[in-house]
């Protein structure tokens, strides 16, 4: 199978290419990303000289070249978007063209072309939840409350839409938070990681008690595989962690402890406006459908988590240095 991967240089879609090149080596990846300030080569140095893995610079806005890159492969998965939420209320304009219009020429093209397409969402694009509402499902109504959300929540709209209206073969998985390697330092495991190692404060936003359901990336990236392989076309499947609901100061703390610190260093500053509460994953439908279950417990993966990120620490401060200082001192102030 030849796999055409947008997105492929960021978080989850490098280790995507990792994931499934170790188990399927006889496949062809393709990777196309426009490498912003998220897309990072580095992330794939290992596969270099893999005869089955090749990158292409581009746009997923780009109608031309995304025509001529989908023509040539049995399946889409599409990781490629605008991804987090701070930079989104600083700035949607850029959110609403890769996210809402990128996954719209893509669609295009995929119905030209006859391809599968599996899109990658987000469980933002459900709102936000109280301590005692039940988990989000595939039955929830959509209700995005930030401009990352809101565009996602329009990107999976288009691909319902384009399955409806086209008949094209498309699925949907809407993931919780992901973590692991590689994970760009702005989100709030990593950014937490290294401002630690660096004797920073780490800035919990208004009273630290929203919630997130953490899934390590792995697990979340065999999910897909697991859709790709047995998930019933025109179908959306929420993914997401193993018993991972956890108050962001409770991570805090956890990071604390792990790094063996002191917890002087947590700063509670001003909340993100229009802050979700709190995320919750019912998995129920991916593991009676497909066989799917997330394996990797919060404990294990945050302690792998932050060894990664120690180890790899050159990895890190490379991401560090340009355009992220310019964001970090936008977002938290010099
Ligand atoms: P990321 O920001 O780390 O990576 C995004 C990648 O997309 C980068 O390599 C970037 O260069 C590329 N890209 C951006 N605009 C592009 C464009 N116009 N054309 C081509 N490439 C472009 O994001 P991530 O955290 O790896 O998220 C990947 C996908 O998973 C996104 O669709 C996101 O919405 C979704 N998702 C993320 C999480 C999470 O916790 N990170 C959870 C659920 C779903
Ligand atoms: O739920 C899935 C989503 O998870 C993905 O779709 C997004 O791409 C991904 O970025 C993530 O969104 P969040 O907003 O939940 O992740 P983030 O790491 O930005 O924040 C996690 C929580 O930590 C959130 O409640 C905000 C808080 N936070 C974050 C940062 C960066 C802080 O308290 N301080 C911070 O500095």
């Amino acid at each position: 199978m030849k796999l055409l991967i947008t997105g492929g240089a960021g978080f989850i879609g490098s280790n995507f290419i990792h994931y499934w090149l170790k188990k399927y080596p006889e496949d062809e990846i393709l990777n196309f990303d426009l490498l912003t300030y998220a897309g990072n080569l580095e992330n794939l140095k290992d596969l270099e000289n893999n005869q089955n893995y090749k990158f292409v610079k581009g746009d997923i806005c780009d109608s031309n070249l995304v025509s001529s890159l989908v023509k040539d492969v049995d399946l889409v998965v599409h990781f490629a978007a605008e991804s987090h939420v701070d930079r989104s209320i600083l700035d949607p304009s850029a959110f609403v063209r890769t996210n809402v219009l990128g996954t719209q020429v893509l669609l295009d093209a995929v119905k030209e072309y006859d391809k599968r397409f599996h899109h990658i969402s987000t469980d933002e694009v459900f709102g936000h939840l109280g301590p005692d509402d039940p988990s989000f499902n595939e039955e929830t109504p959509y209700a995005p409350r930030s401009p990352y959300s809101a565009a996602k929540a329009a990107s999976d709209h288009l691909v319902r839409a384009y399955h409806i209206t086209y008949g094209i073969k498309a699925t949907i998985s809407n993931c919780s938070n992901n973590y692991g390697p590689y994970m760009f330092p702005e989100k709030l495991i990593p950014l937490f990681i290294s401002n630690l190692k660096e004797g920073k404060k780490l800035p919990v936003y208004g009273d630290g008690m929203q919630v997130r359901d953490w899934i390590h990336v792995d697990d979340h990236n065999r999910g897909v595989d697991f859709i790709i392989q047995k998930g019933k076309i025109g179908q959306t499947y929420c993914l997401g962690g193993k018993d991972s609901e956890v108050p962001n100061i409770e991570i805090t703390k956890k990071i604390i402890k792990l790094m063996g610190k002191d917890e002087s260093s947590i700063e509670y500053v001003k909340d993100r406006p229009g802050h979700d509460r709190r995320y919750s994953i019912d998995y129920s439908k991916a593991k009676t459908e497909l066989g799917w279950e997330p394996v990797i417990d919060f404990e294990t993966g945050l302690k792998s988590m932050v060894d990664w990120y120690l180890e790899n620490w050159d990895w890190v401060e490379r991401c560090k240095s340009g355009e992220y200082q310019t964001y970090y001192d936008e977002q938290y102030g010099k």
